[in-house]
């Protein structure tokens, strides 16, 4: 049997196997950010399908950290009932259930940042940290089994850690410690109320790609020792900046047509131009944050650390894990496409991913579309 097909610790939690749905906003929340059947359907199919671990869509802690309307949220009790039937939807084909907890920052409607404009209070900060903490304890009660910080993607989090982002002259930024202190505050108030049967889990970039460097590898290997030292079970790699690099985040296709829309008329004609200047720019290659996952690893002393992006074929996966470089492959837009892509790899029904990373996708995200594939238009 393929080493794909053995299960897997991270913490307390036992994984079937290695295949970890990567986390994916699915714009079909309700306006206030309660779960629906929409997004319970699509998280039933990839339970259904094998995967032994599924990373929820971000879910914002705080109503004033929200990517979108239509995004799940966590900052709220009520919100409790419907995450549980998650968790039970998901738990019902015996996959593993992660919430994962974010604050969009400055890249959210409401702005509010690590620097900038509108740069957060130390009175705000603290509110956040407590955010994240409640929501950990509403993950417990909703029975998920673990919770992942979304400190990736130049959201809240990752701004702070970012010296390109970050240009706080206080104690939450300047120094790579004080860049790493409002992580490092909310993992340690997440712990201490986070039941100990339950994963503690990061989400980081291993390479920001802003116009100035931010986060490198060697700075997200500094980091994810620190994470290793503070006690969280895993760590997944990840690149890139919603606002700044989303195709360096996703890399394949610029999906030009269905992005313009997204640009207020009298611009679409220069956006035109500088997408399709874009278009080439962004080849998908195989498991492409996996040297820089490798390389933070290497400094994070046997902390779980595993790559996702671009992983397509089955035999690259599986050398990727037989060879001790990841204990887990995490895929996010082929589950989009194919959410039984586990189980035909176990079948041998199939060798290779069929989604094609054209990005319609992720378009349709920002055009207010639910997530779905859109391989052959809108
Ligand atoms: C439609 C869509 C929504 C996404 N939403 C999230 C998200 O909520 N949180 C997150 O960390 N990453 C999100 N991502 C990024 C993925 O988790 C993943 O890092 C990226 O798609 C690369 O993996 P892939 O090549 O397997 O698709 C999203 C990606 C897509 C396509
Ligand atoms: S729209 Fe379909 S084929 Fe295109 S990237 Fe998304 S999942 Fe893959």
């Amino acid at each position: 049997m393929s080493v794909l097909f053995t299960p897997y610790d991270i913490g307390n939690v036992r994984v079937q196997n290695r295949f970890v749905c990567s986390a994916c906003e699915d714009g079909a929340a309700t306006d206030d950010g309660l779960i629906t059947d929409p997004i319970l359907k699509r998280m039933r199919l990839v339970a259904e399908g094998e995967t032994g671990l599924i990373i929820s869509t971000h879910m914002s802690v705080h109503p004033e950290g929200r990517t979108r309307r239509k995004q799940l949220g966590i900052y709220g009790d009520g919100m409790i009932p419907g995450l549980r039937r998650l968790s039970e939807t998901v738990h019902e084909h015996g996959a593993k259930m992660v919430f994962q907890l974010g604050h969009a920052g400055a890249q959210g409607p409401a702005g509010v940042g690590a620097s900038g404009p509108n740069e957060m209070s130390e009175d705000a900060i603290a509110d956040v940290i407590k955010a994240f903490a409640a929501s950990a304890v509403r993950a417990a009660e909703a029975r998920a089994d673990g919770v992942q910080v979304h400190a990736a993607h130049g959201y809240l989090v990752s701004e702070f850690l970012s010296p390109f982002f970050n240009k706080r002259t206080d104690a939450w930024g300047g120094s790579e410690e004080n860049c790493f202190r409002l992580l490092k505050e909310i993992i340690a108030e997440i712990k201490g109320v986070l039941p100990r049967q339950m994963a503690l889990m990061a989400k980081l970039n291993g390479c920001d790609f802003t116009p100035v460097e931010g986060i490198t590898p060697p700075l997200a290997g500094k980091y994810a020792s620190r994470l290793a030292a503070l006690g969280v079970d895993a760590v997944e790699v990840s690149c890139g900046t919603s606002s700044a690099s989303p195709f360096n985040m996703l890399r394949g296709e610029v999906p030009v047509k269905e992005l313009l829309p997204l640009f207020p008329e009298e611009k679409r004609s220069a956006a035109e131009k500088s997408l399709l200047s874009m278009a080439d720019k962004f080849k998908l290659s195989e498991g492409y944050n996996f040297e820089a996952s490798k390389l933070i690893r290497s400094v994070s002393g046997g902390m779980t650390v595993f790559p996702v992006g671009g992983w397509r074929n089955f035999r690259t996966m599986e050398h990727a894990v037989e060879n001790g470089d990841t204990e887990f492959i995490s895929i996010c837009r082929p589950l989009i496409r194919e959410p039984f892509l586990v189980k035909n790899f176990r079948e041998k029904k199939a060798h290779a991913a069929s989604c094609t990373s054209c990005n319609r996708c992720i378009a349709a995200l920002g055009n207010g579309m639910p997530v779905k594939c859109y391989a052959s238009g809108f």
